[in-house]
């Protein structure tokens, strides 16, 4: 049996352009309706609507955290004009979580800008930061009452590798050029918040915020031990894992490290160029793990992995994503109690992990893959948006409720 700690942070995440609907200022949502080739988001799961009925579901399922995202396309919907309604909006939904004892873990970026500021050039533009900036502001100064977690933007490497190493999310920007300058972008504009989220807390005398980003990481291995191979292992590991990670902690602007984890990936490829090095090979797609719905392997053992790889840095540790998609629920409680016994090992070799935030709390929205893949411990009917909460939850909340895994 394994046992976790009291105070440990149990419950699930989701972010608002997945679940809510209707985010129609945001750039995504102008992809959807120019594309006939995706599925757009639409009312998503009408969670705008009934973020309270979620929250009891959430709290019946013993969750003490959630964590969700504040969509900047609904705060600032056109440049420099914000609007009051939807920050009282989101307002009341974290004291809808707090009136439950349910502790709000707060993303400022989950993948989603508003149009005007990817017409502006988005990330990409030399005023990015001053724009994150100014939003982030004007929601932390109207919440910071209510919110101890913060968490600055989602999966930084993630989004730069879909939309500018790939180019298939939004701006669809294929170019090393662009996707180093949105990293620098990214980088400046966490550590301002940073700062900016301690300065409003300091100033307004409330006691210090926890401030962080969702670093999404990775088991990774090579398709074969050739010189080059390694090569591409190495550089893969650094760039994907620890180089955004590393900026940020050698200025201390980490109070704790936010993780996702999901699978393992392969290095590989073909030939000695650098874009062949740093895309996913299909070695997964032939590799003898078992799989998700989306073709990822299930790997547990690269949480252990990743989160022993993390100990040299002497920050607490909040796995703020770990999920599976898919239509047999009791492989979803496998992946979830395989992974939490990792997490289990992990401490008892010295980690300090503070929380487990399954992704997700329902099905949602899976960007560019629609609504097929199904990440929920909720399951949500689109045609009448019923909520079922699954077998797979109940398991869940039976760890959340007593903190053992048997
Ligand atoms: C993202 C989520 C996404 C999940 C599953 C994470 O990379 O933060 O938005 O739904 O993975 O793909």
């Amino acid at each position: 049996m394994q046992e976790f700690p009291k105070g440990f942070f149990w419950g699930a995440a989701t972010s608002a352009h997945q679940v809510e609907g209707n985010n129609i200022h945001s750039d995504w949502w102008d992809w959807e309706r120019k594309s006939p080739l995706i599925e757009p988001s639409g009312e998503a799961c009408r969670h705008y609507q009934l973020f309270k009925q979620d929250f009891d579901l959430a709290k019946s399922l013993s969750h003490n955290a959630h964590r969700l995202s504040i969509p900047w396309s609904r705060i600032e919907p056109e440049d420099g004009r914000f609007d009051s309604r939807e920050i009282e909006h989101y307002r009341d939904v974290i004291l809808a979580l707090k009136e439950r004892n349910i502790e709000p873990i707060v993303t400022l970026h989950h993948f989603t800008s508003p149009l005007w500021f990817a017409k502006l050039g988005g990330w990409g533009s030399r005023k990015a930061e001053g724009y994150f900036c100014r939003f982030a502001e004007k929601v932390v100064e109207s919440l910071s009452g209510e919110v101890k977690y913060w968490v600055t933007i989602n999966e930084p490497i993630v989004y730069i590798y879909h939309s500018y190493i790939l180019g298939a999310w939004p701006p669809h920007d294929k170019s090393f050029l662009r996707a180093f300058r949105v990293r620098q972008n990214m980088l400046l504009a966490h550590k301002r918040v940073y700062h900016q989220i301690h300065g409003i807390y300091r100033k307004a005398g409330l006691s210090s915020p926890l401030v962080s980003i969702a670093k999404n990481m990775q088991a990774f291995f090579s398709t074969s031990g050739s010189l080059r191979d390694k090569f591409a292992l190495r550089l893969k590991r650094r760039l994907y894992n620890f180089e955004f990670l590393e900026r940020l902690m050698s200025c201390s602007t980490l109070d704790f490290i936010g993780l996702n984890y999901y699978t393992r990936g392969v290095a590989g490829g073909s030939g000695w160029n650098l874009r062949s090095m740093l895309v996913d090979t299909d070695e997964r797609v032939r590799s003898v793990f078992e799989k998700n719905y989306l073709g990822w392997d299930i790997y547990p053992q690269g949480l252990f992995d990743v989160l022993l790889s993390l100990k040299r840095y002497a920050k607490p540790v909040m796995i703020l994503e770990n999920g599976i998609c898919t239509n047999d629920d009791r492989q979803r409680w496998e992946y979830i109690r395989a992974h939490l016994e990792s997490v289990s090992c992990a401490m008892k070799q010295g980690c300090k992990v503070s929380g487990y935030i399954y992704w997700s709390l329902m099905d949602n929205f899976e960007w560019d893959q629609g609504f097929g893949p199904r990440f929920g411990l909720i399951n949500v009917d689109y045609r009448d948006f019923k909520r079922t909460v699954r077998e797979s939850a109940k398991r869940f909340a039976g760890v959340c409720r007593t903190g053992r895994l048997d």
